[in-house]
């Protein structure tokens, strides 16, 4: 029988979530928060067009972002809160140095169920075994095409081969949950969502088409580019007339499998922002801001308390406060104030 879940009861990709601790963060409108994602640097080997320019953006110096020592830290306060789900973004991630160990060390914390990876894959064929011993449940890859031209273009680099390679060998290594996230441009790879959508046929992963955000200094999301969530969904039914409901996370507001395919489909409403009333993640930027929404303005500076000698209960408070503080939807936050940041990069995705 399937399971109905409530609004702050999400399948995470170990199943349905027992909680050691009590889910403590919570807001004014009555969601809890117990998925954290953490950006460990800004830098990436990729230029996605609709990320940053060419040139790149003022990237941080590895000396002003958190150290694994505060990065541990930091979710082991956030873990007695009831933070259960932990995921590791970027930049690119795989370029920080000490990330497997940090993923190790981050497995073993108590009350951690899975510690995640949301990568662009260059690097992945190399690393895939030492993460999967290091304990990562489950990889996000980016590969927004599989057409080598079209993959030169978006990224500006020609990598789409080893992007490919990652993702043979997460599958290799069985990392339990694998993704691929598809940003959806119109004109651009909405004639490939059956060839996305035939990754599935054979493995469990689950492809996922997400809507283009406006996180870019060049706004590319006003170029015509945008496909909607509702547009994708349309083209999906109409490619797999057959395609059921599933069950995903949170950010699968949508989710699909065909008939027969062993993996699943989503649709990600990030532009949308559909999915803002089941929300259940708490961001911090690789610079130690508390992100309380992807579209906030406002940010809480944990990095100023993890230096100056505060306590784990100075850092709980404000842990706390910052949660409760969240808008209602990520419209609401971006009319919240100015956008300091360029780049999604620095963000943390
Ligand atoms: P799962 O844990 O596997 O569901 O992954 P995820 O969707 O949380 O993470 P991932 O890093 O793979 O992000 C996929 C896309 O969803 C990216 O484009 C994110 O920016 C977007 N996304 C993630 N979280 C949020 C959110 O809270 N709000 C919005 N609007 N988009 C989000
Ligand atoms: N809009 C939508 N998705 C984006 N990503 C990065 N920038 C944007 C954007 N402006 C995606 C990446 C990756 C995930 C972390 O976020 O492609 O899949
Ligand atoms: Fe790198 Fe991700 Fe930005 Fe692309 S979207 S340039 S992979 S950080």
């Amino acid at each position: 029988m399937r399971m109905k879940l409530n609004k702050n009861e999400h399948q995470n990709d170990s199943g349905v979530q027992k909680y050691a601790v009590p889910p403590l963060l919570k807001d004014q409108f009555g969601r809890t928060f117990n998925y954290l994602r953490i950006a460990v640097n800004e830098i990436c080997n990729l230029r996605c067009i609709y990320c940053m320019p060419e040139e790149g953006v003022p990237f941080k110096p590895s000396k002003e972002l958190l150290t694994s020592d505060e990065i541990i830290r930091f979710i082991k306060v956030a873990a007695g809160l009831g933070v259960i789900k932990i995921r590791f973004t970027g930049g690119e991630p795989l370029l920080r140095k000490g990330l497997v160990q940090l993923i190790s060390d981050v497995s073993n914390i108590p009350n951690i169920q899975s510690v995640h990876l949301t990568t662009n894959g260059v690097l992945l064929e190399g690393m895939a075994v030492e993460l999967k011993g290091a304990g990562l449940h489950g990889i996000n890859i980016s590969i927004d095409t599989l057409d080598p031209d079209k993959y030169k273009m978006i990224t500006r680099r020609d990598e789409v081969e080893k992007a490919l390679k990652g993702l043979k060998a997460a599958k290799e290594v069985k990392i339990p949950s694998i993704k691929v996230n598809v940003v959806a441009l119109r004109g651009f790879n909405d004639s490939e969502i059956s060839d996305f959508v035939n990754l599935t046929k054979h493995y469990p992963l689950t492809v996922r088409f997400i809507e283009l955000m406006p996180f870019d200094a060049h706004q590319i999301w006003k170029t015509g580019k945008f496909f909607s969530a509702k547009q994708i969904i349309n083209d999906l039914k109409q490619l797999f007339p057959n395609i059921k409901t599933s069950i995903g996370t949170a950010t699968e507001h949508s989710i699909f499998s065909v008939p027969g395919f062993k993996g699943k489909v989503a649709v990600i409403p990030s532009y949308s922002r559909d999915l803002c009333s089941a929300c259940n993640r708490v961001r911090l930027t690789a610079d130690g801001q508390i992100r309380n929404c992807l579209y906030a303005k406002n940010e809480y500076n944990v990095k100023e308390l993890l230096m100056n000698g505060s306590t784990d209960n100075d850092i709980a408070d404000l842990l706390l406060k910052a949660m409760w503080k969240k808008p209602i939807d990520g419209w609401k936050a971006q009319r919240s104030g100015k956008e300091h940041r360029e780049s999604m990069t620095q963000i943390g995705g």
